[in-house]
């Protein structure tokens, strides 16, 4: 396994399960330490705190909701004390069909909190540092192809943060950092594939008929992201897809 963050510090926002869990645990196996972000599921995240730790990296631990400014700035402060600095930015939380929620929260977390999220810790971020936007192709190419029903919401938000964030790309460039993508199809091992298939009877069964290629793991997903953000030597937006696009 390349040490090649070794003296790095990542924030992995989402990082209580899923591919967010899977991305920081590769990042400290590479050497670096990890902020996990999580909204709600502490016990989880201290799960993946431990595992950080096993490895011999430090895991800060620091609860969020993203979609709340003074959330972010906490975060923001126990890195600056714990750290005094941030080297990679992992945008991997996401949602937005959550039935307690008003119409708005999927723009809200997927838009506007992913922006307010770079905003407040850019300041941590210094030349060399990496951000990581990550997304489906489904909201990759929202507008150009069409999506499954009930994924709207999600799609077009997720679109939407995306633009946003390019068009801060000039920005970014001038400080020196960088900001790259990375699109999955759906991934095998997370809810979605089974609440997509539930949604619509048959869906996988028509997928794999279309396309025999087994979808990404969570693990080769993860991979790919701290990959990207290994290498930072592709031009800034540029967009690393992962499984096949169809
Ligand atoms: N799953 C797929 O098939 C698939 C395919 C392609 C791309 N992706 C992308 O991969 C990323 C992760 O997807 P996933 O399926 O692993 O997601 P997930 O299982 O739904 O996990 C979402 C994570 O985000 C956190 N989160 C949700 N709302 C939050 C908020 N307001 N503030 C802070 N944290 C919040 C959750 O924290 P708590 O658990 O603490 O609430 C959890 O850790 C997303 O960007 C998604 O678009 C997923």
């Amino acid at each position: 396994m390349p040490q090649d963050f070794s003296g790095q510090v990542a924030l992995v926002t989402g990082a209580s399960r899923g591919i967010g869990a899977e991305i920081s645990r590769q990042l400290a196996q590479r050497g670096a330490d990890i902020v996990i972000n999580y909204r709600s599921k502490a016990a989880r995240a201290e799960a993946v705190a431990s595992e950080i730790t096993a490895f011999g990296r430090t895991a800060l631990l620091a609860q969020a909701d993203l979609t709340q400014i003074n959330d972010l700035i906490t975060t923001q402060t126990q890195i600056q004390q714990a750290f005094g600095k941030l080297d990679l930015l992992v945008l991997n939380a996401s949602g937005g069909l959550e039935k307690d929620k008003p119409a708005s929260y999927a723009m809200d977390l997927n838009l506007t909190a992913q922006v307010q999220t770079v905003e407040t810790m850019l300041p941590l971020m210094q030349a060399g540092s990496c951000i990581v936007f990550v997304t489906s192709h489904w909201a990759h190419f929202y507008g150009e192809r069409p999506i499954i029903a009930g994924y709207e919401p999600v799609a077009s938000s997720k679109k939407a943060g995306e633009m946003a964030l390019r068009e801060r790309i000039d920005q970014f460039t001038q400080r020196g950092i960088h900001f790259y993508v990375v699109s999955g199809d759906m991934i095998e091992g997370t809810i979605t594939p089974k609440l997509l298939d539930r949604a619509q009877p048959g869906f996988l069964a028509a997928r794999k008929e279309h396309n025999p290629e087994p979808i990404p793991t969570i693990e080769e997903f993860a991979q790919a992201i701290v990959e990207t953000a290994a290498d930072r030597s592709q031009a800034n937006g540029h967009t690393v897809f992962v499984g096949p696009i169809i």
